[in-house]
Parts: C-alpha cells; structure tokens; sequence
C-alpha cells in the first residue's frame, strides 16, 4: 500500500473491453500522487483480474458488498473518497445509476456517496445513441454527475464507430482535476484566474425594422461553453445574439453582452480582445448581410423588394490578425461530409489554435439539439472525435483540450 497523500479516488470498474485501459487510468493516478481504491462490478472481473489493479492501485481491488472483514464497505469507500471515477461506464451502470439501484458494491458506493462522479463511457454505438443511454446520461447530468464522453474510433470486434473510450491521459487528468477541487464534477476551476470570451447563438441581418435574416442556430453551445467555463473557475464575457437564459448560479461569473448582428458581434469582440486570454468562437455569424436595410417597414405596396447580400466581416480572421501572445482561439465550423479534410483546411485558413468541428449530419448534432458530436482538430495536428453526447459534455471536452493546449505551449518554451 502506498501512503496517503494525494485525493482519494474511487476507481470503479465496469465490464467492457475497455476495462482494461482502466488499468492505465489506475496507473496514471497513482503516479500523479493520487490514493486509487478500485470497485470492480462482477463482470469487469471477466475482463480484467483484480490482481492487475490490486498491484497497481493504493489499496487492493474491491468487488464483493459482502466483504465480511469490512462491514458495509460502500459507505466507507463513498464517504471517505474525493472522487469516484467510473472507466469504462457502461450502458447497464449508467441505466442502474439512473434508476437509483444499489445492487452491486459499485452502484452502492455511488449512492452512498457526496463525493464528484465522473462517469467515461464507453460501448458500441448502437448502444451510446440508443435512446435509453442518451435518457439516461441525461438524468445523471442534471443531478450534478460528470460525464467525459466516448470518442469515435475502433470498437471491440472490428466496428468503428463512437463509443470507444476517451483518451486515458485526458480521464486522468480530468479526475485529479475534479478531486483537487471537490464540489459537482464541473467545478474543476482548473480555469480560475482566466479570462474567457465565448461567442454564441445566430446574428441576424436586418432587412427592414421588422424582417431578419437569420440561421438556425440556438446559442445551446455557445451558452454551454460560457457555463462550463464559469464553472471551471473563468471569468466569461459571452457575446450572445441567442435570447437563451444562463442558470442562476454562474451569473455572478459572466458578463453577459446581447448582441444582434454580425456588426454587433464584431465591435464587442475586438473590444474584448485584449482581455480575453480565451476566445471561442461558438457563435453561427451570418455570411452575408442585406448591403441595405430599409429604414421603415417594406410593405406589398412597394412591390417585391430586391434583395441585394454583401459579406460581413470575417470576425475570427480580425481576433486572429490582432491576437496577443498565448491568447488562445477557438473557432467552430459546421460540416457535413469530408469532416477531416475540411476541418484541416479550415484550421490552417482561419490560423486558429483549435478548430471544433459539429457534423451535424449526425442525427442529434449540431443546430438547436440538446446534444452535439464534435471533431476538434489542433493546430499542433492533433486529432480528437467526441460521441454524440450533450452540449455540455462537448463544451467540457472542448475546455480539457484548450487546457491542454496551454500546457503543451508552456513546456515548449
Ligand atoms: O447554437 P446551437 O444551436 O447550439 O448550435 C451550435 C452551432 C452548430 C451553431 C455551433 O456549434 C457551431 O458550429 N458554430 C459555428 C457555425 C459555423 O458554421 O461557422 P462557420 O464555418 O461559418 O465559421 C467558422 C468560424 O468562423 C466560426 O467560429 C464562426 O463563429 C466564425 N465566423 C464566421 C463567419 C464570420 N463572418 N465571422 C466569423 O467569425
């Protein structure tokens, strides 16, 4: 056994394929510092024996609620733990987590516990996009639990698809964050100190006092990101043209600037720029604009209007060309087909940091859904898909990699 020193995570073990990258989660902790107790279900033991954990970990590996020389062992390892880390969660954990079932030593521990819970999914897609899972992830968000979302990737039995479990170096360094901070799992304040400019929801182009053109974007991702970022300890300024309300508890910690159209947008983000040490561009700008809007209303009288668009400025190329040294920029792009391809290029002309890119050809992605399934693209040639899952999953997704772009900048210099 190691000695006690850093957060004490509960490293739950499900039964799945991937329970055996748990195993380099468990390792990862450890060296950070952290105290590891790993619960594995009954069938993660299939998959993975508890010796490997019990020989890696801080204490050795738990399975049994029956354990006779630790009498009710799951309030002891849910009171006393920081964190508990769920890699892999599967669909039968989240939907026994959901429904409030204690039947095994892990989903006991989960309900015995205050402690943050991150759950990493990971299953075949079938199974992450049935309804029952999205419902089901849905429910243990809104009651505070933490979710890092699959990955789309290779699968066991040579599918591919999203469900492969995330990154075990970005679940570890999720967890400690977590651990280190205590409180919902969204409340790393892995951000505190920072300045973050979020842009969201879709402008609109006046024609006339009373007609717009508009897109079908929500603000749902954009709000989400500003959310999260608060969350995470930021001061967010989030420039919206989305009418969508943010919770009560992260206003004190975003300025909230309405804004209408792309001009709009524009002045308030140059006038943010120097400020910000993060941008993320979120917001569906309009591409083109009436070149004049009439002043009073046009009316069938006056005969079918001409309609005559100009381009509105490229906003992103503006925040790029007067960047600051190590102020990061994120742009978003919606696509539908040849995602890489046009993501990179994308990246490489709009010379941002990180480029997150929905396609929204997915069912449930992209414009006015709950949910999203993003590609974010670095510009170091990095390469990360995030599973349909909920926009704030993503939004945190996409926060964990601008984090990790800003480590990977400081030990380069
Ligand atoms: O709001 P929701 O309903 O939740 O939907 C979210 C979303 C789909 C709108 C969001 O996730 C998203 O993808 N936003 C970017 C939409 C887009 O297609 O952007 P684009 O490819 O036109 O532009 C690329 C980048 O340049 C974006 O960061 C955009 O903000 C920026 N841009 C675009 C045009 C312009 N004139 N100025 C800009 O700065």
């Amino acid at each position: 056994m190691t000695e006690e020193r850093g957060p004490r995570i509960v490293l739950g073990v499900c039964g799945g394929i991937a329970a055996y990258k748990a195993v380099e989660v468990c390792r990862l902790l450890v060296d950070a510092g952290a105290h590891v107790v790993p619960v594995l279900t009954k069938e993660a033991t299939r998959f993975v024996g508890a010796l490997t954990f019990s020989a890696l970990a801080s204490e050795p590996a738990q399975a049994s609620l029956w354990d006779e020389d630790t009498p009710i062992p799951h309030t002891r390892l849910g009171q006393s733990a920081d964190l508990i880390l769920v890699v892999p969660a599967t669909a039968h954990l989240m939907a026994r987590y959901a429904a409030g079932l204690a039947d095994d030593l892990l989903t006991a521990t989960l309900l015995a516990t205050r402690a943050p819970v991150l759950l990493c999914p990971a299953m075949h897609t079938e199974m992450w996009e049935h309804a029952s899972v999205r419902e089901n992830q849905a429910t243990l968000e809104r009651r505070g639990v933490g979710i890092v979302p699959p990955a789309v990737g290779h699968l066991a039995g040579g599918d591919t698809g999203a469900g492969r479990l995330a990154d075990p170096q970005e679940i570890a360094s999720r967890a400690l964050a977590v651990a280190a901070r205590g409180g919902s799992p969204a409340a790393a304040r892995d951000l505190a100190g920072q300045h973050v400019v979020v842009s969201a929801g879709g402008t609109r182009e006046a024609l006339d006092p009373v007609r717009y053109l508009t897109n079908r974007s929500s603000g749902k991702q954009g709000h989400a990101l500003a959310e999260a970022a608060a969350r995470r300890g930021a001061e967010v300024k989030l420039v919206t043209a989305s009418g969508l309300a943010l919770p009560a508890d992260v206003q004190p910690a975003v300025t909230r600037i309405d804004v209408e159209s792309a001009a709009d947008m524009e002045t308030a983000l140059h006038a943010l720029s120097e400020w910000a040490d993060i941008v993320i561009m979120a917001a569906a700008v309009a591409d083109f604009r009436p070149k004049v809007a009439a002043t009073r209303k046009l009316s069938k009288e006056d005969g079918l209007p001409e309609l005559v668009l100009e381009p509105t400025p490229d906003i992103l190329q503006g925040l790029v060309a007067g960047r600051h040294p190590g102020q990061v920029l994120v742009g978003f792009a919606a696509e539908t087909n040849d995602v890489a391809e046009r993501g990179r290029a994308k990246l490489r002309r709009k010379g941002v940091d990180l480029l997150v890119v929905n396609d929204v050809s997915a069912p449930g992605a992209g414009f006015d859904h709950d949910t999203n399934a993003v590609t974010i693209f670095g510009a170091d040639g990095s390469t990360g898909e995030i599973a349909l899952t909920s926009k704030d999953a993503v939004a945190h997704a996409v926060l964990d990699r601008v984090i990790a772009h800003q480590r990977q900048n400081r030990s380069s210099k």
